[in-house]
């Protein structure tokens, strides 16, 4: 089965005339799970990263496993005031009105190269957040890979200029 094929469309979630693109059915498949996982890693093949940053929650459903069999540290993006540490914020638009999303401050070092991976890009805004958070730590972002992109939302125009691939777009 190609990856396409484990993706529920579920019409009218979470309002009507919106069309839900489930990840979920993808990860109670095991197969479906395992061929996600290595479609997003096999676009980090060759890249030169020292460790992989992912949003919560659905980000870190793949970032964790693609950090571990590449043997690279995770750093995890959180929503306000989930992190324990000190921490650096960067607000950024969400569908109605605004959030603020969060990350170690100590986790990141001047210099080194991230990698973010994410489950899904619609308006592109949260990776915009985490490419703003990444650099305000003097590191750079040298990819991001997404399982699924929402093309019609132009988030890529947010990130021009970015190394950004997904491995399933719908228009
Ligand atoms: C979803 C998704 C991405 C983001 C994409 O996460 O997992 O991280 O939205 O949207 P954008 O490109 O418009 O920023 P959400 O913030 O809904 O959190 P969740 O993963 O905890 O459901
Ligand atoms: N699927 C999953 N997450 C989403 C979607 C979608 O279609 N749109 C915005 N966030």
């Amino acid at each position: 089965m190609k990856i396409e094929d484990y993706v529920l469309s579920i019409p009218d979630f979470p309002e009507p005339g919106i069309v839900f693109r489930d990840v979920t059915s993808i990860l109670q498949d095991a197969d479906g799970l395992h061929l996600a996982v290595d479609l997003m890693q096999e676009k980090l093949e060759g890249i030169d990263f020292d460790l992989v940053v992912g949003p919560e929650s659905r980000g870190f459903i793949f970032g964790v496993p693609i950090a571990y069999n590449m043997h690279k540290p995770f750093i995890p993006v959180r929503k306000e005031g989930k992190l324990p540490r000190e921490t650096v914020s960067v607000e950024y638009e969400l569908e109605y009105g605004t959030g603020v999303l969060e990350i170690h401050k100590d986790a990141i070092k001047p210099g080194q190269r991230v990698v973010i991976i994410d489950d899904l890009m619609a308006t592109g805004g949260t990776n915009q957040a985490i490419i703003n958070l990444v650099e305000s730590l003097g590191a750079t972002v040298v990819k991001t890979v997404f399982l699924m992109e929402l093309k019609g939302l132009k988030g890529r125009d947010k990130l021009v200029g970015y190394d950004v691939e997904s491995i399933i777009a719908y228009e």
